[in-house]
């Protein structure tokens, strides 16, 4: 990367400021003392959080300058503030597969503006670009290069309201800050510190506080007997990652460093291949670190060296600013990898879809805003429902989960089960019978969805309705808000015969379980009765599975769950459980991305921070509606064709299933 001196900065400036202007929105072209008011009105900056609006801003960038002002913004602009103190952006900016998921992935409705948060800054603006050029050019993508934005000034010194909102939402550990080695020695008088990059999350474990005792292992690829609770100081190559990590810790080591060789960036480590990755390793940390010279030579002299693992905050690396021009979070990245930032991009999208179906017209019957879900009860409302909703061709669910502050870190911690239980007056049959299922997301407070319902209108009943949304008691409280959209009819409808259909009756089938050897066990076919007028029976079922046993059922093992009617199988088979990426695939979905836990990996039936999605199948065709036959249904769920048979641990199904009636 070439140094350039004060002088030829200035010189610089001069000359490309002029060349060309990025106007993203609308006003852009205020006069500087438009830009005078908002620099005055700094202070108030400070307390900008997500969902406020982002003000205006300019920035110079290499082709010329980036100016945004709140209004007509028609994608998202993602800021980025690099920094040579991280391993992890060292990484991420290194790795192939980042730079590549860049280019191609991007969403197009993005932009992206990339600073710098060191003296560097120019110099780390034309590198940046050079990487991004790079791999565009590799994959035919020169266009995205027009979305990316590179500023030579640093963070430090933009002058508007931008390193505000960097520096107060802080970067703090886990998966945020600077993670670092600190070495000690006799000889030295202040500590060596130095950045790290901790081995893949869902690989290794983590760094315990205290001070380790370091020794040299060479290249680590054989066991040594020098190692013993101590953390091995080893060079990169020769083998694999997951060799110097395996043959250190069956030589009882507590940790492994592996320093990089000159010139090469640090690696996010981890298994390769079906062998390594199926090979469970005993829990060792591990970490890469550069080459330090002064390690080496303290060790190659018998003196004791020390290390410790420590994070320190720092300024937020990606911040965003969405269609609609709020100020908002970009959740944790879980490995190095703009993957990320592209997830949290095609949730932008999302978003804004999301915001255009909402306008559509609608009966809307609010039941909760705001409402804090926590403890025993959970979040209750009893709201009207008038006799014309029930005759509504849809109901939609519209449910936000939000947190207790505004930002992500006020967050409940784990992914739990929300459920949506409804009783109309008088109690009925179907008292407390649920109506919709979502699982909460690790730490991240903007999921709002849209769920179909309408199958489940019969029910509501007119008059008075109470609805409850709850999740574990014991669970950290989530802020959750419910409007009910009723739809009226379309016309012309197209129903079956032409005519509209109208669900009438809504018959109860089975309930999940604990998913072991008796699961299946004791399960009697019910006789479907066909009352008159019967046009249509749907079978509606939410099917969630749950637990990891030592197959790891039921949330990451794929499991079948059949319904035979009249001998004829109706089956949903979980496919994507247990892929590392299946539930990145649903956040085009609203699944929420990038959450502070491995809401990455796909789920029986489920993923955290979505909806869970009803399935339903017309079986109309396989009953007998003269009702001159009985017809039958039964229920069976599987693992790998057979009856599950977990040795310990076994999970369970959470199941609401029904057969839904149309006249
Ligand atoms: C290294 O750690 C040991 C205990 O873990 C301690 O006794 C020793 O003083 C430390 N040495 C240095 C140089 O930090
Ligand atoms: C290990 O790899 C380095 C660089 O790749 C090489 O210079 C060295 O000779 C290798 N050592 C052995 C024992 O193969
Ligand atoms: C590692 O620890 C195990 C169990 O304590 C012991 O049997 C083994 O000999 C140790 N290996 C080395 C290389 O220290
Ligand atoms: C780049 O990142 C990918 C995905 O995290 C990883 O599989 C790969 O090993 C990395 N490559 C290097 C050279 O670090
Ligand atoms: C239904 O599935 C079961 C196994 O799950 C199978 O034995 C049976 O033959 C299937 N029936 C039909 C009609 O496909």
């Amino acid at each position: 990367m070439a140094r350039s001196s004060k002088a030829s900065l200035h010189l610089w400036f001069v000359v490309t400021l002029m060349t060309s202007r990025v106007t993203l929105g609308e006003g852009s072209d205020q006069d500087l003392d438009q830009s005078t008011v908002d620099l005055s009105s700094e202070t108030k900056h400070w307390g900008v959080e997500p969902g406020d609006t982002a003000p205006s801003f300019r920035v110079p960038t290499l082709d010329g300058e980036l100016s945004y002002s709140p209004g007509a913004l028609h994608g998202a602009l993602i800021i980025h503030a690099f920094t040579h103190k991280s391993g992890f952006l060292e990484c991420l900016w290194n790795n192939e597969s980042s730079l590549s998921a860049l280019v191609l992935d991007l969403p197009d409705s993005t932009q992206v503006l990339f600073l710098s948060l060191d003296d560097s800054a120019v110099d780390d603006a034309l590198w940046m670009r050079r990487q991004v050029q790079r791999a565009a050019l590799q994959h035919g993508r020169e266009e995205v290069l027009s979305r990316l934005h590179f500023s030579p000034l640093p963070v430090f010194a933009l002058g508007n309201w931008i390193p505000a909102v960097l520096y107060s939402w802080v970067c703090t550990r886990p998966r945020c800050g600077l993670a670092q080695a600190a070495f000690t020695s006799e000889v030295w008088k202040m500590p060596l510190i130095v950045k790290r990059l901790d081995a893949r999350y869902d690989w290794l474990d983590n760094w315990d506080s205290g001070s380790y005792h370091l020794v040299d292992a060479g290249e680590g690829c054989e066991p040594s007997d020098r190692v013993a609770g101590r953390v091995a100081w080893v060079s990169e190559g020769n083998c694999s990652f997951f060799t110097k990590v395996q043959s250190m810790a069956q030589s009882n080591a507590s940790g492994v460093l592996v320093w990089a060789s000159e010139g090469r960036p640090l690696q996010n480590m981890n298994c390769q291949g079906e062998e390594e990755c199926s090979t469970k390793l005993p829990d060792v940390p591990a970490s890469m670190v550069h080459r330090e010279a002064s390690v080496i030579e303290a060790l190659g002299l018998g003196q004791v060296v020390n290390v410790s693992f420590q994070g320190t905050p720092s300024p937020l690396i990606f911040i965003a600013i969405d269609q609609q021009g709020a100020l908002s979070e970009m959740g944790g990245f879980l490995y190095p990898s703009f993957s990320f930032l592209n997830w949290q991009a095609q949730w932008f999208e999302f978003s804004e879809d999301l915001r255009t179906r909402l306008l559509a017209p609608a009966q809307v019957v609010p039941v909760l805003d705001r409402v804090v879900m926590h403890g025993h009860k959970g979040a209750v409302a009893t709201v009207e429902i008038s006799p014309d909703m029930l005759l509504s061709d849809t109901l939609e669910l519209d449910v936000a989960l939000s947190c207790p502050g505004r930002r992500d870190m006020s967050c409940a911690h784990w992914d739990h089960t929300v459920q949506l239980l409804v009783c109309c007056d008088p109690l009925g049959p179907y008292c407390n019978v649920e109506l919709g299922r979502w699982i909460s997301a690790f730490r991240r407070g903007t999921g709002h969805w849209l769920t179909d319902v309408s199958p489940l209108i019969p029910l509501l009943g007119a008059g008075r309705c109470t609805f409850t949304m709850k999740h574990p008691w014991w669970a950290m409280p989530w802020v959750v808000s419910l409007n009910l959209r009723f739809r009226p009819p379309q016309s012309p409808v197209t129903g079956e015969g032409g005519e509209q259909s109208f669900p009438f009756w809504v018959m109860p089938l089975y309930g999940g379980g604990v998913f072991d050897k008796n699961y299946n066990t004791g399960r009697q076919p019910i006789t479907i009765p066909i009352p008159d007028s019967t046009k249509k029976v749907l079978l509606y079922a939410v099917i969630t599975a749950h637990g990891s046993d030592d197959h790891r059922c039921g949330e990451f093992c794929v499991t079948s769950h059949t319904f035979p009617v009249n001998g004829i199988n109706n089956s949903l088979e979980f496919s994507d459980a247990g892929s590392p990426l299946g539930c990145t695939r649903r956040v085009r979905e609203g699944a929420v991305p990038n959450e502070y836990g491995t809401w990455l990996s796909g789920r029986a039936g489920w993923c955290c921070g979505l909806p869970v999605r009803p399935w339903v199948t017309d079986v109309t065709g396989q009953l007998d509606l003269s009702g001159q036959l009985s017809n039958r249904i039964l229920y069976y769920g599987l693992f790998e064709g057979r009856d599950p048979n977990p040795t310990k641990d076994p999970g369970y199904i959470i199941m609401s299933s029904f057969l839904v009636y149309y006249r």
